[in-house]
């Protein structure tokens, strides 16, 4: 029996900041964020969005193509959480009418957890196949002002339906692991912001991606030159090239760019989007690329402290019939461009912990933060 991904929808915030502007106001050569580190632009939310908001569009996009009563597990990975306790996706029963006789939880490991979902769910369709899951990656990456990081924030969602039968990916048994304790990136309690120790951040990335390579490769009969193209989790796009690179010399393969060139348009666009970086390259590999039926895809996942999964899947025969380009599309020519002093203004007025209201709507997202009351987070439909 085929399981895997069977259809997929993405969400991204109001604002953009174009890295021309930074780069420009900075005093940096604009060539260093376009070239050194293959981006374009950053996504920004506005006070009334965050992970639970894009994450709620992605899904209802997507849920309004399917049957929800068949699902049976919301699973809703992230590093950028809302809240210590309870886990962001139970809030998207409310707002999207989920029902209420399903499993509910929220997974942390860096930018790594997106695919810990995806493989719980594969495995538990594997007992149940009559039943679906539904797999969230949502993720607000914001670093401190004036730092290495700043280029490379980002905010979006990819929220993926798993099922026997997929339309569009089959993920196949047998991945390669491997984890070590890092510190090239954390974010303790009391802060908004990450740490991270950004050249030892992109070493812990290729060894321990590198090493997941090799755990999949001595447990199945899998040559490098079986896949036909790699997909990267990407916290700048340029960390794609770099990875290839690394593993070509590591294998003695010759890797050409070709193997992931179509796997960067969107992330060159959003920025880091953390968990959910490795599925907007999957989406935009899918977008891309119309000669995919029957390949496979090489899928590395990595989040720093430090966790990587290599796993591969194959696309599937009529993939182009089930799939939304123009959603993504719109959601980039959606957001509004961001001057510089605006930002920073928005940058610093981040985190609403305590009594905020959010009184400056966006409009075209199908739901908000309205506020947060009694610490409590409130979110509408509008
Ligand atoms: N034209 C073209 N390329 C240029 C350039 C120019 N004018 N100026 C610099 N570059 C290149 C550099 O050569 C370098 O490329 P290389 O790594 O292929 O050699 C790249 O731009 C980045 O320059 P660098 O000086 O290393 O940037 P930095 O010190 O500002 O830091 C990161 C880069 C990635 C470490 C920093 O953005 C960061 O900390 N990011 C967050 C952590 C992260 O994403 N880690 C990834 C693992 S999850």
């Amino acid at each position: 029996m085929k399981i895997g991904i069977h259809d997929l929808e993405v969400a991204t915030t109001h604002y953009v900041l174009d890295l021309d502007t930074l780069a420009e106001r900075h005093g940096i050569d604009p060539k260093k964020f376009s070239i050194g580190l293959g981006q374009d632009a950053f996504s920004m939310p506005a006070p009334d969005e965050d992970i639970v908001t894009m994450a709620a569009e992605a899904a209802d996009t997507l849920l309004a193509r399917h049957d929800v009563s068949k699902i049976r597990q919301v699973l809703f990975a992230t590093e950028s959480s809302v809240d210590q306790s309870k886990a962001a996706g139970v809030y998207l029963h409310e707002l999207l009418g989920l029902p209420a006789n399903v499993r509910s939880v929220e997974l942390k490991q860096a930018c790594y957890s997106g695919t810990a979902a995806l493989q719980m769910a594969v495995n538990a369709i594997a007992r149940t196949p009559e039943e679906q899951i539904l797999v969230i990656t949502s993720d607000v990456a914001r670093y401190a002002l004036d730092t290495g990081g700043e280029p490379t924030q980002g905010a979006g969602a990819v929220a993926m339906l798993v099922t026997a039968n997929p339309n569009l990916v089959e993920i196949e048994p047998g991945s390669g692991f491997h984890t070590s304790d890092v510190n090239d990136f954390w974010r303790p309690n009391d802060s908004t912001t990450p740490y991270v120790d950004g050249q030892l951040s992109l070493d812990a990335y290729l060894t321990a991606t590198t090493a997941a390579w090799d755990d999949l490769a001595a447990r199945r009969d899998l040559s490098i030159d079986d896949v036909d193209k790699f997909l990267h989790h990407q916290p700048f796009t340029k960390m794609a090239r770099k990875q290839l690179a690394a593993l070509a010399e590591h294998t003695g393969h010759e890797l050409s760019d070709e193997l992931i060139e179509e796997s960067m348009s969107y992330n060159r666009a959003l920025g880091n989007t953390y968990t959910a970086s490795l599925y907007f390259a999957l989406t935009a590999q899918l977008h891309n690329n119309a000669d995919l039926a029957g390949k496979r895809l090489g899928f590395f996942s990595y989040g720093s402290g430090a966790v990587a999964e290599f796993f591969t899947g194959v696309v599937q025969e009529n993939y182009r019939d089930h799939i939304y380009p123009e959603h993504v599309a719109k959601q980039l020519e959606n957001r509004v461009e961001l001057t510089y002093d605006e930002y920073r203004t928005l940058h610093s007025d981040f985190a609403a912990t305590s009594e905020t209201y959010t009184t400056q709507p966006t409009t075209h997202a199908p739901f908000r933060l309205s506020g947060v009351t009694e610490f409590q987070r409130r979110y509408e439909a509008q």
